[in-house]
């Protein structure tokens, strides 16, 4: 199959670019890094110089139409970096952008689109939610609001088809992840609030089999939690990651000092408490994690992290 793949030079893309290969597909991977089209050349794909945000400029670039689209890319943030905002409505429009393009692109190609989003569900006393749940737009995801509606109306009109994945939070060497990692290593890295929240996660490589779960069973209209078997208390998963280190464990900053010095934003996304179930994707994608618990998937990857610097600098 011939795939536009959009992001692929990210934490998820780096794991599925030589997996789509590997596959046997055909894939056009968009950069805007003139550095990046050699390195995807030779994982076997073909670089496309150019900007989602402005399509017209690289699609003569496309030997043939796509059969697929795939969209993973994210807007930059700097970690520890407080949000303003004028900054939100900026990541804001970018995300629209991304978004309207890429189905833009697969109304206009009539091939299907997988697009992303993140596990944005408030859960209390042992809730465990699943996709029948509403997606609660706190803080820094409200930047996804207007998308939520983008993908409703494709849902019902079947244009273009969509497949939805909701991932947790994604942890491989590379991307938001790898800046993490580089904190904790100087001990710059802290705890918001007591860290007693629990998080849904989810490895990098597990990410990128969903999607190639979902090009082989095509669902058409779905979304899919895609998140591994173990929930996990935010303190939890930082200790064991700094003792994987042999960093120090990080202390905490009150919740109070975090929305003073980063914006209520950061904080609402980083202190929400949510557990999911991942059913779903099992049942219906046939998709199981390679990681189904972070204890294994985190020792495997700060192994990966020390030995070796991300494919796509
Ligand atoms: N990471 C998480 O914890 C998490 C959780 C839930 C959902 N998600 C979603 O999952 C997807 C993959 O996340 P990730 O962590 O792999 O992202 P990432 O590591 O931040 O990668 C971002 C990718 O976006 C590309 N990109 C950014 N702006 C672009 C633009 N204007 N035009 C073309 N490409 C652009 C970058 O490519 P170049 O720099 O090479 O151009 C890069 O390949 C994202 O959509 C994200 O929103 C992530």
């Amino acid at each position: 199959m011939n795939i536009l793949l959009i992001g692929g030079t990210g934490l998820v893309g780096s794991y599925l670019l030589p997996q789509l290969v590997k596959e046997g597909h055909e894939v056009y991977a968009l950069t805007r890094g003139a550095s990046k089209i050699d390195k995807i050349r030779d994982i076997g794909a073909h670089g496309i110089l150019g900007d989602i945000l402005e399509p017209q400029a690289f699609i003569g670039e496309l030997d043939e139409k796509p059969d697929f689209i795939i969209l993973l890319a994210m807007p930059g943030i700097t970690p520890g970096k407080r949000i303003s905002k004028k900054r939100k409505a900026a990541l804001k429009a970018e995300t629209i952008g991304f978004f309207r393009n890429s189905m833009d692109l697969a109304i206009q190609f009539n091939a299907p689109i997988i697009l992303p989003s993140g596990t944005s569900y408030q859960t209390e006393h042992g809730e465990t939610a699943d996709e029948t749940w509403p997606i609660r737009r706190a803080g820094l995801t409200q930047v996804g609001s207007e998308t939520d509606e983008m993908v409703n109306r494709a849902v019902s009109t079947g244009k273009p088809k969509i497949i939805q994945l909701i991932y947790g939070r994604i942890y491989g060497n590379g991307g938001l992840f790898r800046s993490q990692y580089e904190m904790l290593k100087k001990n710059r890295y802290k705890i918001i609030g007591k860290g007693e929240n629990y998080i849904p996660v989810i490895h990098a490589r597990d990410a990128a089999n969903a999607i190639i779960k979902s090009i082989e069973k095509k669902p058409f209209g779905e979304k899919f939690i895609i998140a591994d078997d173990a929930p996990v208390k935010l303190r939890d998963f930082t200790n064991y990651m700094a003792d994987l280190m042999d960093s120090k464990r990080p202390g905490s900053i009150p919740g109070t000092i975090v929305k003073m010095a980063l914006g209520k934003d950061i904080y609402e996304v980083i202190s929400m408490n949510c557990m999911v179930s991942n059913k779903k994707a099992k049942s219906i994608l046939g998709w199981h994690p390679e990681y189904p618990s972070y204890l294994t998937g985190l020792e495997h990857t700060i192994k990966e992290m020390g030995e070796n610097q991300p494919y796509f600098m």
